[in-house]
């Protein structure tokens, strides 16, 4: 029973698509031959404007010539329309007048309708087809002209009408021959000029697509090209032009910016897993040191320990660090912003640097009560990290010297040394993550080249600014400016 159930199940999408599967592909099907390239749909919009242009000039071009024709049969045949319009208006259709009028057709081939008020009574001269059903060839609005002149065309005659005195109507047909057979020739012309345009538009206008739209082919291969291992390929800008240019340059742009931030990426890992391998094998080392000698030394075991802590708390400060810096990429940084005074802040940390650090005389000049709005500790942090720099890179015995005052509108934040400076060199890149300037002159401070990142994306991010001056080897100063809290002064 089951086994059946499960059959009819297994069946039924194939048969679904049985059932509406032919038509679906068949709609695909179309939908994908409709599918013109951008070439070919330009092309295709050039013809049609191209058409409507040409049928506007051609339509008032014909317009034209049929009312030179008129005007000019009117002038030519002035005495015999005046005389048939007198006769008739005011003697009516008497038979002399009949046989006046069909003289007329006779002598000079002027076929003449007359017609009454009503359109009922009506005479023609002639028992020509259009002449005498001239009021049924008549379309009516717009086409009410036309109609009747293009059957009217295959008989070659063209009529003018006039009103009778009598309230009636006189039509007169003439001959035109000539003038139909010139405009054929007109229309053939016309017809070879459209032709000519027609494909001259389609050739040169789509030499001329394919110039403008091949960037386009360029930058989709180009797109094609690009992955993570291979960031080097750019569009060939020399090739575009117009706004494809623009659209060119952006998107070279575009690869330069995501080539850089892949490498900064590449780098930050591999300089992690650097930093991180230096405290490894230095637990590891001493590790060893414990299982073969330190067990029983309790000398050895003692200087073990302290090293492992160390290295502990190293690498509870990298990983810190490296937290602080991924929560800033990933922009889900905490900030707990309150009103922090930074004067009291800045003189702990001078006060806290002159007691870890005897080697250095340690000063602080400091205006009092100056309030920054902000997350106290992350201020705190900053300066912490300008003072740990002063400390690591000024020689034993010079002096460091902290400050903080209302400068240019901010609450500034200053640590100045008397030590190594900084090379110009260097100046832009000590901002970077794990940039350390000379790392022979370092090697012995230790550090990850963290600190300054750190401490500008907490300064910035209070919008701050952050600064340094520095001399070789007499000294930097530090300094951050924190944005005054504007209702608190001292
Ligand atoms: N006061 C200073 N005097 C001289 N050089 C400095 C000073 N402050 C920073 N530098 C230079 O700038 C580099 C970057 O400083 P940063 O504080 O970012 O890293 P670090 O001190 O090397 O390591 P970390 O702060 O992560 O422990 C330092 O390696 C050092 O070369
Ligand atoms: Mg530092």
């Amino acid at each position: 029973m089951m086994k059946n159930k499960n059959r009819k199940i297994g069946l039924r999408p194939s048969a679904l698509d049985k059932i509406i599967g032919a038509p679906l592909t068949a709609l695909e099907d179309i939908k994908q031959l409709m599918k013109f390239s951008i070439r070919t749909k330009i092309s295709i919009s050039y013809l049609i404007i191209f058409t409507f242009i040409f049928s506007v000039t051609t339509g008032f071009l014909v317009a034209g010539y049929i009312y030179s024709v008129k005007t000019q049969l009117y002038e030519k045949n002035f005495d015999v329309v005046e005389q048939v319009l007198s006769l008739v208006s005011e003697e009516g259709l008497v038979p002399d007048v009949k046989d006046h009028l069909s003289r007329i057709y006779i002598d000079q081939n002027i076929g003449v309708l007359i017609q009454d008020r009503n359109g009922e009574e009506s005479y023609a001269n002639s028992p020509l087809y259009p002449i005498v059903n001239y009021d049924s060839l008549k379309g009516s609005g717009f086409f009410k002209d036309i109609f009747p002149l293009l059957d009217l065309a295959s008989y070659e005659l063209m009529p003018l009408e006039f009103d009778l005195d009598t309230d009636g109507k006189a039509t007169f047909f003439f001959e035109i021959s000539g003038e139909i057979n010139l405009g054929r020739r007109m229309c053939a012309i016309l017809g070879i000029c459209y032709f000519v345009g027609l494909m001259v538009m389609f050739l040169f206008g789509g030499i001329k697509t394919k110039q403008v739209i091949s960037p386009i082919n360029m930058i989709s291969q180009t797109a094609d090209n690009i992955n993570s291992q291979n960031l080097d390929a750019r569009i060939d800008v020399g090739k575009a032009k117009y706004e494809l240019k623009d659209l060119a340059i952006t998107i070279n742009e575009m690869i330069d910016r995501i080539q850089d931030g892949y490498k900064k990426q590449q780098r930050f890992v591999s300089d992690v897993s650097h930093e991180l391998r230096t405290p490894i094998s230095v637990i590891d080392g001493y590790a060893n040191m414990l299982d073969r000698w330190g067990k029983k030394d309790p000398e050895i075991l003692q200087e073990s320990i302290d090293a492992l802590k160390n290295e502990a708390a190293n690498m509870g400060n990298l990983v810190e660090r490296l937290l602080f810096l991924a929560r800033y990429d990933r922009d889900v940084l905490k900030y707990e912003i309150k009103s922090c005074n930074i004067s009291e802040i800045i003189e702990e940390v001078a006060k806290e640097t002159q007691m870890i650090d005897s080697d250095h005389k340690v000063n602080w000049l400091i205006e009092p009560n100056l309030y920054v709005l902000g997350d106290c500790d992350r201020i705190k942090q900053v300066a912490r990290i300008f003072a740990d720099n002063a400390v690591k890179y000024t020689p034993k015995g010079k002096h460091i010297d902290f400050g903080c005052f209302v400068k240019e509108g901010y609450a500034a934040v200053e640590v100045k040394d008397s030590g190594i400076g900084i090379e110009k060199k260097d100046l832009e890149s000590i901002f970077e993550r794990f940039y350390r300037a000379d790392e022979s002159r370092n090697k012995q401070t230790g550090g990850y080249g963290l600190g300054l990142s750190i401490a500008k994306i907490i300064v910035l991010q209070h919008k701050g600014k952050i600064k340094v001056k520095t001399k070789i080897n007499r000294g930097s100063i530090f300094s951050a400016y924190f944005p005054l809290q504007k209702n608190k002064t001292p």
